[in-house]
């Protein structure tokens, strides 16, 4: 039974010979319910121009981000999670849009710290979304939007299954500008 927290595979070995020396031995990646503490951090990361180069334009305002939050969490079509090491936030995911009657959903995942990227934590992240959306949730098609450009998420999304589907041509402003948003998707018999 779906408990409301994840506790996904232990992270050991995979960062532990991080240069950055961050002693992560023994931690643990963890999703829990997201809630209104952790908005400050979520903020934060979307003003921060190392991340939200990444980002579809949104609530860059700490009363942004709660409209944002009461929003999402008002609605049973989103199940918002912070993304834990131990009990450190570094980052945040969601499944949105569940349409059951079309058994489709969206998912995004972000690693707010940028120094923890590439050490398996995202794909860590996917695989248990994939696992909630296509097992626990029984859909059947899984969408993920991300900007052109974004080469690490869709590495990652390409060697979860995903597919590139399309564009939403300049379907967003980011730094200015309009930039295009580039759909994949993972259907349920392409899951495995
Ligand atoms: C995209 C994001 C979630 C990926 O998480 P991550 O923990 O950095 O990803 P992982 O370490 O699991 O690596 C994922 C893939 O990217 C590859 N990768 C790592 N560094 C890379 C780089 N500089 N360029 C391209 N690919 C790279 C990895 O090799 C891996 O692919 P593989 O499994 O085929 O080897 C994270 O970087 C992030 O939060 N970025 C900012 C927000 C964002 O872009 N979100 C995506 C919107 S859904």
């Amino acid at each position: 039974m779906y408990d409301g927290n994840y506790n996904l595979r232990s992270i050991t070995g995979i960062i532990e010979n991080d240069q950055d020396n961050i002693a992560m031995s023994d931690n643990q990646i963890t999703l829990r319910d997201l809630t209104t503490q952790d908005l400050d951090a979520v903020v934060r990361w979307r003003n921060d121009s190392n991340i939200n180069k990444y980002l579809v334009n949104r609530e860059k305002t700490l009363p942004e981000a709660y409209a944002w939050f009461n929003r999402i969490t008002n609605s049973s079509n989103n199940l918002p999670k912070g993304i834990y090491d131990d009990n450190q936030l570094i980052g945040y995911c969601i499944v949105g849009d569940i349409d059951k009657k079309n058994r489709k959903c969206e998912v995004g995942v972000i690693i707010g710290e940028s120094r923890l990227w590439g050490k398996g934590i995202g794909k860590t992240v996917v695989t248990e979304l994939l696992k909630y959306c296509f097992e626990i949730n029984k859909m059947h098609r899984v969408l993920a939007v991300i900007v052109k450009g974004n080469e690490r998420a869709e590495r990652l999304l390409k060697s979860m299954g995903f597919r590139y589907e399309g564009t939403f041509r300049e379907a967003t402003i980011i730094n200015n500008q309009f930039t295009d948003l580039n759909c994949f998707s993972i259907l349920e018999h392409e899951y495995k």
